[in-house]
């Protein structure tokens, strides 16, 4: 199904690592580190994801992540991902790590990155997947924390080529994290944002200014906002819009109200993307599906969409 969509040559500029864990792999994990978990089994963890907003989804997310212990489940755990990709012809991707949903829990900095490191570097030589690293603050937690994990990623600077923010977005704007993402920028790393996915389109304004962001990560909200959509337009400012969970998360009520056509249509550089996919309901190519069954997006939509998503690309 969909050969023609999972054919055409992608780039996923939107992927939380963390959040491709799939409930099996969850399972196993457990079973490896000891880890009691509290759903009988995978289909009970699965029958979990129904959820009202991002709240409700972060919360099972870090939940789930808490069974990735070693090097080795941070190996396993991209490289499944990755196997996913070459399945799909994602040639290339720009996937976040959260380092403070580990170091909170005791997992040192180190044993995060080289478990990520060694599996992306595997499948650039394995698989041709080129890649690059993007480290993501996260916002619900003060900038001084977010300073504490970008000391402990600049002895491996040269893993990464970007910062983000994620997490809970409402009541955290970006103009709270100015400082940590100068001093990033300072290190000659890119940055990009979560901005205008719950939050309103001013969160947006902040991340362009304050931050200084490359990509905008969703910024469906941008859409509310007439002056900010003319700049994103002129400026050719890519959005990483990821639809299933944009629904999902009751951004849409459904598919069929979401707006990543009419942005595309008017010259907005919107890209395809999977967010979360094992709590979403599927990888880049579903993304697509999905589009295709609940939008009317044509052949040719589908093709600006992919050949945006190489546009956009940071390394
Ligand atoms: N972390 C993982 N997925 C996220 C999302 N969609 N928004 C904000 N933070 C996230
Ligand atoms: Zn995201």
């Amino acid at each position: 199904m969909y050969d023609w969509l999972n054919a055409l040559p992608k780039a996923e500029l939107h992927l939380h690592l963390e959040g491709s864990l799939e409930p099996e792999l969850l399972f196993a994990l457990a079973e490896r580190n000891g880890i009691a978990l509290p759903w009988g089994d995978v289909e009970a963890l699965r029958g979990a994801y129904a959820f009202n907003n991002l709240q409700e989804f972060l919360d099972l997310y870090y939940q789930g992540a808490d069974v990735l212990r070693t090097e080795q489940d941070f190996y396993d755990l991209t490289w499944a991902y990755l196997l996913k990709c070459k399945a799909q012809n994602v040639v290339h991707t720009e996937p976040f790590f959260d380092p403070q949903t580990h170091t909170d829990r005791g997992v040192p900095f180190e044993v995060v990155l080289r478990g990520i490191k060694q599996a992306l570097d595997d499948g650039e030589k394995q698989l041709g997947i080129s890649h690059g690293l993007i480290l993501s603050f996260l916002r619900h937690l003060p900038e001084e924390q977010a300073f504490k994990t970008l000391e402990q990623a600049m002895p491996f600077r040269d893993a990464f080529i970007a910062v983000g923010l994620d997490s809970s977005e409402q009541g955290f704007p970006p103009r709270l994290f100015q400082r940590v993402f100068d001093k990033a920028r300072s290190e000659g790393l890119l940055t990009v944002a979560h901005a205008g996915e719950e939050g309103p389109p001013a969160y947006i304004w902040e991340a362009l200014d304050l931050l200084k962001i490359e990509r905008i990560d969703h910024g469906v909200r941008a859409f509310e906002d007439e002056r900010l959509m003319q700049r994103i337009i002129d400026e050719q400012i890519p959005l990483t819009v990821c639809p299933l969970s944009n629904t999902k998360l009751c951004v849409f009520e459904h598919m069929g109200q979401h707006n990543i056509l009419a942005m595309l249509e008017r010259g907005v550089k919107v890209t395809v993307n999977s967010d979360d996919p094992a709590y979403f309901g599927g990888y880049v190519t579903e993304n697509f599906a999905a589009l295709y069954e609940g939008l009317g997006m044509s052949e040719d939509q589908a093709r600006r969409l992919a050949q945006n998503s190489l546009d956009a690309r940071l390394a």
